[in-house]
């Protein structure tokens, strides 16, 4: 039992190892912050609990970039299918839709965009990063929004205006063939996108975290032991950033949401 957890809020978090685990989660209790009192427990899905996640989530300031991606346990990106489908829950995409909502563009790479069932978010401007301009597979509905952009190299953009006629292009440099993530997070903010998301996949969000360009880190865990057949953070090395826990919920399935902040704030 957590510390000064109430009952409600010990029986929030159980899980019963005696059938299957619940597949979804509705409750969030919270662990991280550890308050005097504990924290009481709140159903995201009213609007009370609502404004308590939006709090939960809120950037603390105005230029922020955070990543945000879901893991299984053993640090898995993709699930079974082969997408992060099989691996949220709704209790996930409540939280993914408020960080949406809290900030001005949604940056996703390609590859992303052509397996998983992309939309343009209802706020925030959806920002696609590609080097080839091939965004086949699509399924995005961009008409009449304003609201989807592409960034890619001067040799990309035939091929992306071609896939999404709606879109704004970006050009970037392409320096030593493929752009850097400086540079297209400088034509991000030159768009006046202060608060950033950046979705992943686990590529592009490597790119952003080894270039130390990252102010916070939102992981769910999946309460899943998987292949991992996708590292949630690419494999390649880079030179280790520290974060601090900033905040920890857990639902009734057992699924963890963390915000880790690796800029110091305050
Ligand atoms: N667990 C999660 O939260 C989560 C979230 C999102 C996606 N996913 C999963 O992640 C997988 C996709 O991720 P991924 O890491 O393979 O790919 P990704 O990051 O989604 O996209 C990679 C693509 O983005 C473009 N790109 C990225 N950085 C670039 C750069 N610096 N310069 C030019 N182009 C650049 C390239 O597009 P071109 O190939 O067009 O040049 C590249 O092939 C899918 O299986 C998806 O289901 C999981």
């Amino acid at each position: 039992m957590l510390p000064n957890a109430s009952d409600v809020t010990a029986e929030a978090y159980r899980p019963s190892l005696r059938g299957p685990l619940p597949h979804t989660g509705r409750v969030l209790t919270p662990l991280v912050p550890v308050a005097d009192g504990a924290a009481p427990p709140f159903d995201p899905f009213t609007d009370e609990g609502l404004a308590a996640l939006r709090a939960a989530y809120a950037p603390p300031a105005r230029d922020w970039l955070r990543i945000n991606l879901i893991t299984s346990i053993t640090g898995s990106a993709a699930g079974p299918d082969g997408t992060s489908e099989t691996l949220t829950n709704r209790t996930d995409r409540r939280v993914l839709g408020v960080i949406r909502a809290q900030s001005d563009i949604v940056l996703v790479g390609a590859q992303s965009v052509r397996t998983e069932g992309y939309r343009i978010p209802k706020t925030a401007t959806l920002g696609i990063v590609t080097g080839s301009g091939d965004l086949s597979g699509h399924r995005l509905e961009p008409a009449g929004t304003g609201r989807l952009v592409v960034f890619c190299p001067e040799r990309a953009r035939a091929a992306a205006g071609g896939a999404l006629p709606d879109a704004r292009l970006v050009t970037v440099p392409d320096t030593g063939g493929r752009m850097a993530a400086r540079d297209i997070l400088e034509a991000t903010r030159s768009l006046g996108s202060r608060s950033i998301v950046c979705e992943g996949g686990p590529s592009l969000a490597a790119q952003f975290s080894a270039a130390g360009l990252v102010d916070e880190v939102c992981v769910t865990t999946s309460p899943q032991i998987t292949g991992t057949t996708l590292p949630s953070f690419a494999e390649r090395a880079f030179t280790p950033v520290p974060a601090r826990l900033e905040r920890l919920l857990i639902d009734e399935s057992s699924t963890l949401y963390a915000r880790w902040f690796s800029r110091p704030t305050g």
